[in-house]
C-alpha cells in the first residue's frame, strides 16, 4: 500500500513556508486507515509491548486501534488538566513556549513494556515528553512508532536509544 499517496499535502500551513503532511485523507480512506494499522502492527509485534502509550489528540487515532489489533492495553497521554488522577506532568518546548503533557500516575507499573505512538514526529518534543514519564513510572521503552517522520527537524536525535519506526518519511 502507498501510504504516502494517501497523505495530503498543504502548502502555507499553519504559516507561509510550512508544508502541511495532512493525516485526514488517509484516514478517509478505508483502505488506508486499515492498511496502516496492519503495517504498524506487523512490524511493533516484534517489540512485545504490554501497553500503547498515545499522546492526545493525533496519537489516540492511530494508538488505539493499534493497541486492539495487538491485544493489548492503551494508555492516553493528555494535554494538561485532563485527567482526573495523580499525574506525571512533563513540560516540552514548542517553537514559541512551552507546553505540558500529563500521564495517570497509576497507569504503568515498574517492569510495564510501553510503544509510544503518535501520528508524526517533527521536532521530537511531544515524543520526548511521552518518554520521560514511561521512565519517571519506572516502566520500559520499548520504541516508537510514527506514522510520519519529518526528517529535516531531526526529532529522533531527541529521543532515547530504543526502535524508532515511522511509516513514512519526508
Ligand atoms: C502534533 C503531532 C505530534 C506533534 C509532533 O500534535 O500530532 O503529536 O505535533 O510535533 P513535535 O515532534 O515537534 O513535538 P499537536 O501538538 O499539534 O496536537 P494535536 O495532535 O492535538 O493536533
Ligand atoms: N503535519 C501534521 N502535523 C504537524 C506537521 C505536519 O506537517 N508539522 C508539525 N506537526
Amino acid at each position: 500500500m502507498d501510504i504516502k499517496s494517501l497523505i495530503r499535502n498543504i502548502p502555507d500551513f499553519p504559516k507561509p513556508g510550512i508544508m502541511f503532511r495532512d493525516i485526514t485523507t488517509l484516514l478517509q480512506n478505508p483502505d488506508g486507515l486499515r492498511g496502516v494499522i496492519d503495517l504498524m502492527a506487523a512490524v511493533c509485534a516484534p517489540l512485545q509491548p504490554d501497553y500503547i502509550l498515545g499522546m492526545e489528540s493525533r496519537g489516540f487515532i492511530f494508538g488505539t486501534p493499534l493497541a486492539y489489533k495487538l491485544g493489548v492495553g492503551f494508555i492516553p497521554v493528555r494535554k494538561p488538566g485532563k485527567l482526573p488522577g495523580a499525574v506525571y506532568s512533563v513540560e516540552y518546548e514548542l517553537e514559541y513556549g512551552t507546553d505540558r503533557l500529563e500521564m495517570h500516575q497509576d497507569a504503568l507499573k515498574e517492569g510495564d513494556r510501553v510503544l509510544i505512538v503518535d501520528d508524526l514526529i517533527a521536532t521530537g518534543g511531544t515524543a520526548q515528553a511521552a518518554a520521560k514519564m514511561v521512565q519517571q513510572a519506572g516502566a520500559e521503552l520499548v520504541g516508537f512508532c510514527f506514522v510520519v517522520e519529518l526528517l529535516a527537524l531531526g526529532g529522533r536525535e531527541k529521543l532515547p536509544n530504543v526502535p524508532i519506526i515511522s511509516m513514512v518519511e519526508y
